[in-house]
């Protein structure tokens, strides 16, 4: 990554020149596959499960597409123009616009902070499930109490978690990580074709019929604010927004690709594995518990109860899981070094560090504050934040409140700062942006409008004042 000094506020011409010198995605396909690389990992396949589960099934899959269309696109489009525009990435990117807003900045650099440590917890139960199968436990590990089993002990999770982040933190250090997406287009499809082999096997299950019409059919009945909310919190997750990735993404990016249709090219990516992950799973629970809303409200935990069942109902169900994991193992890989690098970047640039000492010190610090996440489903469990468990805490704060904050102001930034306009001359410097209108129309009004009554709302709800 080369860096260069900021010389002016609003010279943009100079930063055109300049960042020719940034390495650049050779390709749209190049940028695409990356920004994909990024998007797609546990966020598709176990948490995008585990909230249709939870929030009412076809009515959140509902309002997650129509936010897709809407508040993803326009979102996921002013990031990168943002970082392509300046050529830097997200904390230098606001202050480089407009100095006053360089606060934003370091707000959605503190997401991927909070994110790294849990998801790489979860990274490492993933690695746990990928060695029982391969070492003939896949049997033990659909038992009812395993997974809760596990999870709750202490070392266990700790040394998973471990080898986890420390493999991301060895990539990262050694800069290896071309090797890894290089690996990661062979292992992206053969995860997609896999999903969708254990999805039509999940969804033909007996029993399992009432969890596709469940999973695909919306019932207003389940609609609330928390469904719109989680859905919001969901959608910046998986598509890696709010949080500083994509401007990073877009600084990256030439001027003569296609933003909008990269855009939506990787949504159709993303979105369609999350579909694929949930048909996978949340059939699976009607075929296996009857759908009660115990069994479908089992949040983070879901997946692990719920698949290895499905594997082992499956002919050939311990080398399917095998694989599965390993690809899941990759995706997550993928996401988790994005994370990793954004921090470490960060933190370089602004205390002017080394990078190998960057990356200890990011490596250590993910370390001291996954270990809570990772205890509190066990010995720590009794300690709750605001009701949460330390995990749930930490995915809380960052889906739910901070990235909708960073959202609502990078919106307010470009729709009444910047000005739309100042972005859309950016696309159209490569291509036409057919739907300027549209996204003018969302980042001004409303995306705005919509975070703040939501936000609004659940924090009434949060303190007990309105039911929603
Ligand atoms: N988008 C990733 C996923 O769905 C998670 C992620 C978030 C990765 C932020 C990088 C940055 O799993």
């Amino acid at each position: 990554m080369e860096k260069y000094v900021i010389i002016g506020v609003y010279n943009f011409e100079r930063f055109e020149i300049m960042s020719n010198s940034r390495s650049n995605f050779s390709s749209k396909l190049g940028f695409v596959l990356a920004t994909a690389g990024s998007a797609v990992g546990l966020g598709n396949i176990w948490r995008f499960p585990y909230l249709a589960a939870k929030h009412g099934g076809g009515m959140f899959l509902l309002t997650y597409l129509i936010l897709v269309i809407t508040f993803g696109f326009a979102l996921a489009c002013a990031e990168i123009l943002i970082g392509r525009k300046t050529g830097q990435s997200a904390i230098n990117a606001f202050s480089t616009l407009s100095k006053k807003w360089g606060f934003v900045g370091w707000f959605a650099a503190l997401v991927p902070v909070i994110i790294l440590p849990y998801y790489s917890v979860i990274g490492g139960w993933i690695f746990k499930y990928l060695f029982a199968f391969i070492s003939g436990q896949a049997t033990a590990t659909a038992d009812d109490g395993y997974f809760v089993d596990f999870i709750g002990k202490v070392g266990s999770p700790l040394g998973w978690f471990l080898l986890f982040i420390g493999i991301t933190a060895l990539i990262v250090l050694f800069g290896v990580e071309k090797g890894i997406e290089k690996a990661s287009k062979i292992m992206m499809p053969v995860l997609v074709v896999l999903t969708l082999v254990i999805a039509v096997y999940s969804a033909c299950m007996p029993g399992a019929w009432e969890g596709v019409l469940y999973y695909i059919t919306p019932d207003f009945s389940h609609f609330s604010v928390t469904t719109v909310l989680a859905a919001m919190g969901q959608l910046f997750y998986s598509m890696s927004l709010a949080m500083g990735i994509m401007i990073t993404y877009g600084s990256y990016m030439k001027k003569d690709v296609n933003v909008s249709s990269s855009v939506h090219q990787v949504e159709i990516f993303d979105t369609g594995i999350a579909f694929l992950a949930g048909l996978m799973v949340v059939p699976a629970v009607f075929s296996f518990s009857g759908g009660s809303e115990e069994a479908l409200s089992k949040g983070p935990s879901l997946m692990f109860i719920t698949l290895p069942k499905v594997f082992e109902s499956m002919p050939g169900g311990t080398v399917i899981g095998i694989i599965f994991f390993l690809m899941v193992l990759f995706a997550a890989l993928t996401s988790s070094i994005s994370l990793m690098e954004t921090v470490v970047s960060v933190v370089q640039d602004k205390f002017k560090l080394n990078r190998k000492i960057t990356c200890l010190i990011v490596f250590a610090g993910s370390v001291i504050l996954g270990i809570p996440s990772s205890l509190g489903n066990g010995i720590w469990a009794n300690i709750k934040i605001f009701g949460f468990a330390f995990l749930d805490f930490f995915d809380f704060i960052s889906n739910s409140v901070l990235m909708p904050i960073v959202a609502l102001l990078t919106c307010i930034f470009i729709g009444y700062v910047i000005k739309p306009k100042t972005l859309i001359e950016e696309a159209e410097a490569s291509a036409q942006f057919k739907e300027k209108k549209l996204f003018s129309v969302i980042i001004k009004y409303i995306a705005p409008i919509c975070i703040i009554l939501i936000l609004g709302f659940s924090v009434l709800e949060a303190f007990g004042i309105v039911k929603v």
